[in-house]
Formats: C-alpha cells, sequence, structure tokens
C-alpha cells in the first residue's frame, strides 16, 4: 500500500542516533542541527531516557485514564518545579501541539462562554480544528475548519487587538512568544504586557502558544518568561518527550475542571509521563537551559559577520539565520554535501536552527566551517 503523499521528503534515511548527531543507512554521520522539528530537546538516545522508557515498558506502557496513574502526578510536580508554574497553574496531558492548542482554545471557551479566537499574521498553531483555524496559512484549512470565528491581526498591533475585544465575543488570544514556522518574528514586552492588561480586564484567556518555544529551548523555562507575563493557558509539546509523543496544557488555576470537560485515550500513558519525566530530570540534572544560553551567545557572535547573512533572529536554541537570498539550494547542500541538517520557514529566506540542548560549540564550529564554504 502506498502512503499517503503530503510531505516533500529530503533522500536521506536515518537509522541511528546519539546526542546531536545522526546516521543513515550507508553509515553517514550528520550534524543535528534540527532536532527534527525542535523535537529533539536532551539529546538523541540519551542514556537516562532510554533506561527510564525501557524500565516503565517492562512494567507497564498503557492503561487508561480511568485509572490511577501516579506518574501523572509526579511529571506535573517536577514540571511545576522547573518551570516555576507549579503554584499556579494545573496540567491536562495529551499527546502532540495541535491537540494542546485544540484543548486550549477549548477550555477558553467553556470558561468564558465565548467563541472568537485572536491570532495573528505568519503564526502556526497545528492543523486539527481550531488549532489550523487561528494558522496564518489559508493553503491548510480545509472547508470543514475555515467557519469556526478567528480574526488574524498583525503581531504587536495592541490597538487591533484591544478594538476586537471590545466587541464583546472573544474568547481567546493566542500568540507564540517566539514565532517558529512563521520564522522566529517576536512580540514585544510591550505588546505582551498591553495584551495581558487588555485580556484581563475584558476575561479573556490569554493563550500562550508554547509548543515549540517551551522546555527550555529560549534559555528560560517557557520563553515568555523573558516578559514579566503570566499566562491563561500554556500549551505545551515537542522538547517535552525528546521525541516519545506527549503534549501538555498549563491551565491556570482560576479556571476550574470539571469531570468529561476533556478527554483523550493516549494523554498522560505510562510510558509518556516516564518520557516526560526523563526529560525534566536531565535538563534540570545537566543544567542544559545554562548550556542553551551559552551556546547562543556563542552561536550569534560567530554567525555575525558571515557573508550573506542579514539577521540572526530568534532567542536560545530556537535560532534563524536571515540571508539576503532563498535558502532551499543551502539547505540542500548542507544535508548533502556537509551532512548537516537545518531547518526552513515560511519565510523562505531563513534558515533554521534548533539543535538538541545540548549541543556543543564544537558543532557550531563545524557548522560554521560548513556554511563559509557553502556560501
Ligand atoms: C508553535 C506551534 N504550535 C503548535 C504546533 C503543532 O504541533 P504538532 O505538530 O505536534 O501538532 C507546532 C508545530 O510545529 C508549533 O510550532
Amino acid at each position: 500500500m502506498k502512503l499517503f503523499d503530503v510531505y516533500p521528503l529530503y533522500n536521506v534515511t536515518p537509522v541511528k542516533a546519539e546526542g546531536c548527531y545522526v546516521w543513515d543507512d550507508q553509515n553517514e554521520k550528520y550534524l543535528d542541527l534540527y532536532g527534527g522539528h525542535a523535537v529533539i530537546s536532551i539529546g538523541h538516545t540519551h542514556p537516562h531516557f532510554k533506561a527510564a522508557i525501557e524500565e516503565q515498558l517492562n512494567n507497564i506502557a498503557f492503561y487508561s485514564n480511568a485509572i490511577q496513574n501516579p506518574l501523572q502526578q509526579e511529571l506535573s510536580d517536577k514540571l511545576g518545579a522547573l518551570s516555576g508554574c507549579g503554584n499556579d497553574f494545573e496540567l491536562f496531558l495529551c499527546s502532540t501541539g495541535a491537540e494542546a492548542n485544540e484543548n486550549a482554545i477549548k477550555v477558553a471557551s467553556f470558561y468564558n462562554k465565548k467563541s472568537r479566537v485572536i491570532a495573528f499574521k505568519n503564526g502556526f498553531h497545528g492543523r486539527t480544528s481550531a488549532a489550523v483555524s487561528v494558522t496564518d496559512n489559508k493553503k491548510i484549512i480545509a472547508p470543514v475548519n475555515a467557519h469556526n470565528p478567528v480574526t488574524i491581526l498583525p503581531l504587536n498591533d495592541a490597538e487591533a487587538v484591544r478594538k476586537e475585544i471590545e466587541k464583546g465575543d472573544v474568547t481567546a488570544v493566542i500568540v507564540e512568544p517566539i514565532q517558529g514556522v512563521g520564522g522566529l518574528d517576536e512580540p514585544t514586552t510591550e505588546f505582551l504586557k498591553e495584551i495581558r492588561r487588555i485580556t484581563e480586564e475584558k476575561n479573556v484567556c490569554l493563550i500562550l502558544d508554547e509548543v515549540q518555544t517551551g522546555f527550555g529551548r529560549s534559555g528560560k523555562f517557557f520563553a515568555h518568561q523573558f516578559h514579566g507575563i503570566k499566562a491563561d493557558i500554556i500549551p505545551m509539546a515537542k522538547g517535552m518527550g525528546n521525541g516519545f509523543p506527549i503534549g501538555g496544557v498549563l491551565i491556570s488555576k482560576h479556571i476550574e475542571s470539571w469531570h468529561g470537560m476533556l478527554g483523550t485515550t493516549f494523554g498522560g500513558s505510562h510510558l509518556a509521563c516516564a518520557a516526560g519525566i526523563a526529560v525534566l530530570d536531565v535538563i534540570r540534572k545537566e543544567n542544559l537551559m545554562d548550556n542553551v544560553v551559552e551556546i547562543s551567545e556563542y552561536f550569534k557572535k560567530e554567525v555575525a559577520n558571515l557573508p550573506g547573512v542579514k539577521k540572526v533572529k530568534g532567542k536560545g536554541l530556537m535560532l534563524g539565520l536571515e540571508f539576503d537570498f532563498e535558502v532551499g539550494d543551502l539547505r540542500k547542500k548542507l544535508i548533502y554535501d556537509e551532512k548537516i541538517f537545518t531547518g526552513g520557514a515560511m519565510n523562505k529566506k531563513l534558515l533554521r536552527i534548533l539543535p538538541p540542548l545540548n549541543v556543543t560549540k564544537q558543532d557550531i564550529d563545524l557548522f560554521v566551517q560548513a556554511l563559509k564554504k557553502t556560501i
């Protein structure tokens, strides 16, 4: 049976991985500066991660959400402690980023009984019903998703947000603290503080989509923590499981839960929790957020004067190099000739760098040398 052909593929077949490196079926070694779409946080096949999953697999991999599963509470406690959100939020577990956003929007709508969502130009929030409707890409919105009431506004236009909210039908404002797929543009602190003020005043939920930015990738546990604001709802996924499908939604304590409000078969399974706990333990024990800050500074310094680089965007290890040309060919050359994975964005001139959080200066040196040669 043929696979439903929705992905354009590079002709590389990874069969093995360790840390920041991946090997293909010809035993060629690649430097992974993309982490499989910002997913690999603590490094491929990390020994603690493997041991934790293996041990859990030997005990129990899965049961439904109708029984006691103390691993969910352990994960929640460790997440609360490391993120600093423990006192103010509660955790709902699911499996993907889109599902996290889908539930975030539902929670907001259940809470204030409104339905219109404000989202922003070039934003990306996933491909399920409500999540795709708040994504600024008409091509991927099917007619069945197009009926959701959504208004897309320019990023950093607080006055436009205020005008829409004053119409009285807005349930939530959803924003990425750093745009991922869109191309590393960021809301300003002033904008975020202003929309926080307006949303609070009008009982509209502020959803900070940390699906890509969360779990230390920005150098803080959540990227919105750079701006001194508090969200009502924080969806997360990607780095949470280092490749194991796990997502979650942090929901502010003033929003009350009730039985049946949300649900999922797979979310919070024993195996998913073991993966999530292992990731949190490694981020903490190996001080990965400190490494993110150090390597980020080093990277920015090393690439600053490369020919063709117009701008270096992003925070921590969620970085983008904006060139004065489209980077499609450059990415191909980096993969096929230099054996380095990098990422693209909706902004065709942007090369995205999303390595595992334990990437080293030597790895960055390899990339910079390859880039100099290729450009
Ligand atoms: C900010 C953001 N939100 C949501 C998603 C959707 O996540 P998933 O692909 O796990 O559904 C993504 C994926 O790239 C993302 O970057």
